[in-house]
């Protein structure tokens, strides 16, 4: 366990101004974002669709660091670099999501359980060779009517301070994300409270399991409303509930804070980034980890063909630099016509 070189990695993930690109969507994941645009998700146009975003110019920027999936972690740019290699020769650090996805949890309907800790050790230690040097697991938690169970949080807790444990052990840094969902109706104030529990109860079991605090990256949701509830809490109420809750919940001893966009839209996840970081004060720097906030628009600017390359790469650029003023505290509204343009 080289803990030197997971401090550095912690570091580097949470560097001012900087953020993570997760670029980890499983092939079924893959699959349905390519269907919004009409592309036939084929491990070729998977790879292309990768390539175009990790050689957009400039994003070492603002990214740090890519989360990848399995398949991605072995693929490799057009001209046969791999496209770890790549990344890393261009100052961004692959990672890796190591999770096997979620389940129905049984006994518990409406709930899920995340897997794959089965030959986990072994598979951390092939994914560091490859160059992965941290790595993310997903948990998630619904809001509903008498839902989350202490059983489902607890069992998803304990997975993911299991999983943390087996990172550390082959020196890769843990993402740790209980992603809460804002599918539902439910008040922010409900989410709040569910956000307490939730984070509360993972860190008891980190603590438990023996994890290293200073090298765990926390990958939270925001505390928003439901997304059916017809009072949306307004951007600044989401930013003070957020800080709140991971005030009373998150150690200090953690190198960072990365948030994960969960379907807000793009200019509401830069927005509840920007707040919380003009807040000031936290005892750890916060940013974003963002897939489809940071990928829907060059997405849609592909569509699958290489003649959108520039036009998906330039889309890409500006929100990973809106969500980098906003990692620093300094992102406007008006900033986002001004780069449009540009
Ligand atoms: P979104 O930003 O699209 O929520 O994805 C982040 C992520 O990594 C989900 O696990």
């Amino acid at each position: 366990m080289d803990t030197r070189l997971m401090t550095e990695t912690a570091r580097a993930m949470v560097a001012t101004g900087k953020g993570l690109l997760a670029a980890d969507e499983s092939a079924g994941t893959c699959k349905k974002r390519f269907d919004s645009v009409n592309v036939e998700c084929t491990e070729e146009n998977r790879r292309a669709y990768r390539e175009m975003l990790f050689t957009t110019p400039g994003l070492a920027d603002f990214v740090s660091g890519v989360i990848l999936f399995d398949e991605t972690l072995r693929q490799k740019t057009k001209d046969g670099t791999g496209f770890a290699e790549y990344l890393k020769k261009n100052g961004i650090l692959p990672g890796i999501k190591v999770d096997a996805g979620t389940q129905d949890m049984a006994l518990h309907p409406g709930e899920k359980v995340t897997e794959g800790l089965d030959k986990l050790a072994a598979r951390m230690g092939e994914y560091f060779k490859l160059g992965a040097r941290f790595a993310k697991w997903r948990a998630v938690i619904t809001i509903g009517a008498g839902i989350p169970s202490a059983a489902c949080i607890k069992a998803n807790a304990h997975a993911l301070a299991r999983y943390s444990a087996i990172c550390q052990e082959a020196s890769i840094v843990p993402i740790v994300e209980p992603e809460v969902l804002l599918d539902g109706d439910h008040t922010a104030e409900r989410s709040e409270s569910v956000h307490q529990d939730v984070l509360e109860t993972l860190f008891h079991e980190l603590e438990r399991q023996g994890v290293s605090l200073e090298h765990v990256i926390l990958k939270a949701s925001m505390v928003v409303s439901g997304k059916d509830n017809p009072r949306q809490a307004p951007v600044q109420e989401v930013a003070e509930r957020t800080l709140r809750v991971l005030r009373r919940t998150v150690p200090a001893a953690l190198p960072g804070l990365v948030f994960l966009s969960g379907g807000q839209t793009d200019e509401h996840a830069t927005a509840h980034l920007d707040a919380m970081n003009r807040a000031g004060a936290a005892p750890w720097p916060l940013t974003f980890s963002y897939s489809r906030a940071l990928q829907a628009v060059a997405l849609k600017a592909w569509r699958g063909s290489s003649a959108n390359m520039a036009a998906a790469q330039k889309a890409l650029h500006h929100r990973a630099r809106m969500n980098s003023l906003a990692a620093r505290g300094q992102w406007k509204p008006e900033a986002e016509k001004q780069s449009v343009a540009a």
